[in-house]
């Protein structure tokens, strides 16, 4: 076989990956690929290419998130990653995941996360599994008073500036995504175009929901725990039950702690067979010495 090149790719060899990606994830990447030229989303690609032909592809989404210390690491999410059917199985993808971590390395990056279920592919390139959110279910009491909860299409221009305004004032945590714009996968827009999530919007505060579940909720600060709580009350099933997979260092699980509402852990399988996993790039590495990176279900990629 001829040699392989790892490299990154140009804007117009990104553009020729998309057939490669609309093989590889049929369900996610060929209504895409039939209907872009461009590649839609702010990535850095990497292609493996024989005598010119690119035959594997591993995206790396740039993004920053709170350390909830203050600081802003820079991360790198690994996504996107296909090997041509007819060069699978010789390594392709181990040696793509190694040439960019060395890449990513060197141009900074500190961490480099993603999530899968194919966890041998990463492993062999030096990637280990990480802890995800675990969803739980809340109990409240019994009720009929349901608040709305829409499609993004439904929601104004200023409902939605107004989401992305309690975002930014809602509590700090390790694993907060500094939300982009524009391209940006992990952006506003990207987002708000997912039909995989939908929100309710209260005086002062929101969540969203994915898969039935809460997975993000955000007040202002001075709205009041009780407050907090009504809204939460109002988006349970009449029954009361809620479920939802947030930070552990959610207001709103210390809002539910100290209000004494029953939790219980659910099963609920939010990331469809999938889970993160990590390579740290510094030594020490950035997650090694933070306490828990939480990886919230809105900015899975
Ligand atoms: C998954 C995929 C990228 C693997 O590419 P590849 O070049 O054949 O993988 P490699 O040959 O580099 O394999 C590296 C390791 O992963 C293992 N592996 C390969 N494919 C695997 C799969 N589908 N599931 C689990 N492990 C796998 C290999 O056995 C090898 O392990 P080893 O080091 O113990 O021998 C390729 O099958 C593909 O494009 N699949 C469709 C898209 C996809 O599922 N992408 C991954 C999304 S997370």
């Amino acid at each position: 076989m001829s040699e392989i090149e790892y490299r990154v790719l140009s804007t117009d060899e990104q553009n020729h990956v998309l057939p490669l990606l609309a093989r590889s994830f049929h369900a996610y990447w060929e209504q895409t690929a039939l209907t872009c030229t461009e590649y839609p989303y702010n990535e850095i690609s990497h292609g493996a290419i024989i005598d010119g032909q690119i035959v594997g592809h591993v995206g790396v989404i740039p993004y920053r998130m709170s350390d909830g210390r203050g600081g802003f690491p820079l991360m790198g999410g690994l996504a996107s990653v296909a090997v041509d059917p007819d060069y699978r199985g010789r390594g392709i993808a181990k040696n793509l995941c190694k040439s960019i971590a060395e890449w990513a390395r060197q141009e900074g990056y500190q961490a480099l996360p993603l999530y899968t279920g194919k966890d041998r592919v990463y492993e062999s390139a030096g990637w280990s599994n990480y802890p995800g959110m675990r969803p739980f279910f809340a109990q409240f009491t019994q009720h009929t008073d349901n608040q709305q909860v829409m499609n993004s299409a439904q929601l104004t221009q200023e409902e939605k500036l107004q989401i992305r305004r309690l975002y930014e004032q809602g509590e700090d945590f390790c694993g907060k995504v500094v939300r982009g714009n524009g391209k940006d996968y992990l952006g506003w827009d990207r987002l708000m175009k997912d039909p995989d999530y939908t929100y309710a919007l209260g005086d002062d505060i929101y969540a969203i929901f994915m898969d039935g579940a809460v997975v993000e909720c955000n007040a202002a600060p001075q709205l009041s725990d009780t407050a907090v709580l009504a809204f939460l009350h109002r988006l349970s099933a009449p029954s009361g039950t809620l479920e939802l997979a947030l930070p552990q260092a959610s207001r709103v699980r210390r809002a539910l702690q100290e209000a004494n509402i029953p939790m219980t852990p659910s099963d609920h399988d939010l990331m469809h067979g999938e889970h993160p996993m990590n390579l740290d790039l510094e030594s020490p590495g950035l997650y090694a010495t933070l306490p828990l990176v939480e990886f919230p279900l809105a900015d899975k990629f």
